[in-house]
């Protein structure tokens, strides 16, 4: 591979560091598929409409087809397949299996992702467009359907499961909203601001 057009780069997904060269024009999203074989990720438009492609980095959502791979060097990068704790799956994982929150499945692994994210960006006391009143005092907006769709706007499924997909982000919201409180912890974004998301962390989708 031509030196000057390609790098060698570690990625550090789901734990695990992956050492790699890559043309230097590799989306994320083709490293984690093409090149640590990470297939759970999926491409759908290639140009950041779908959301099919979300992973998250450092906790927060992005379109990894949006992403060159050498710009996420350094950085936490969780897929689908790091949801699960062993055999265990994620609450939000368990959410969509329970809830029937898919058809094809093919969106599923970018809905999940952002589902994580979603409950902790809310968790964490972040406004969406739908929140009509985002004053600090009046607190976090409920998580209801509208809140959830909004925020859950940048990932489509093409079978239409998203009556399913809003119930299954409602229950596990609701779940984690418990675990907080069992904790003892009253405090939007759990204090720690963790949660559970693996990666930990919270935020809006990066774009590019
Ligand atoms: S593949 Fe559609 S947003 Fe990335
Ligand atoms: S479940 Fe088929 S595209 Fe969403």
């Amino acid at each position: 591979m031509n030196p000057t057009k390609s790098s060698a780069i570690s990625l550090r997904v789901n734990g695990e560091t992956h050492s790699l060269t890559v043309d230097n024009r590799t989306t994320l999203l083709d490293a984690l598929r093409e090149h640590i074989d990470l297939t759970g990720t999926k491409k759908g438009c290639d140009q950041g409409q779908c959301g099919a492609c979300t992973v998250l980095l450092d906790g927060r959502r992005a379109n990894s087809c949006l992403q060159l791979a050498v710009a996420a060097e350094g950085r936490a990068v969780t897929t689908i397949e790091g949801m699960a704790d062993g055999e265990r799956l994620h609450p939000v994982q368990q959410a969509f299996l329970d809830f029937d929150g898919y058809q094809c499945g093919y969106c599923t692994p970018g809905q999940v992702c952002s589902a994580v994210a979603v409950i902790e960006e809310h968790a964490a006391g972040w406004p969406s467009a739908a929140t009509a009143d985002i004053r600090p005092e009046t607190g976090p907006p409920p998580l209801d359907d509208n809140e959830i769709r909004e925020r859950m706007s940048g990932n489509l499924c093409r079978c239409g499961a998203y009556v399913s997909i809003v119930r299954a982000v409602a229950e596990a919201a609701a779940q984690a909203a418990a675990v907080r409180e069992s904790a003892g912890d009253t405090t939007p974004d759990g204090g720690s601001g963790s949660g559970t998301v693996p990666a930990g962390g919270s935020g809006a989708r990066v774009t590019a």
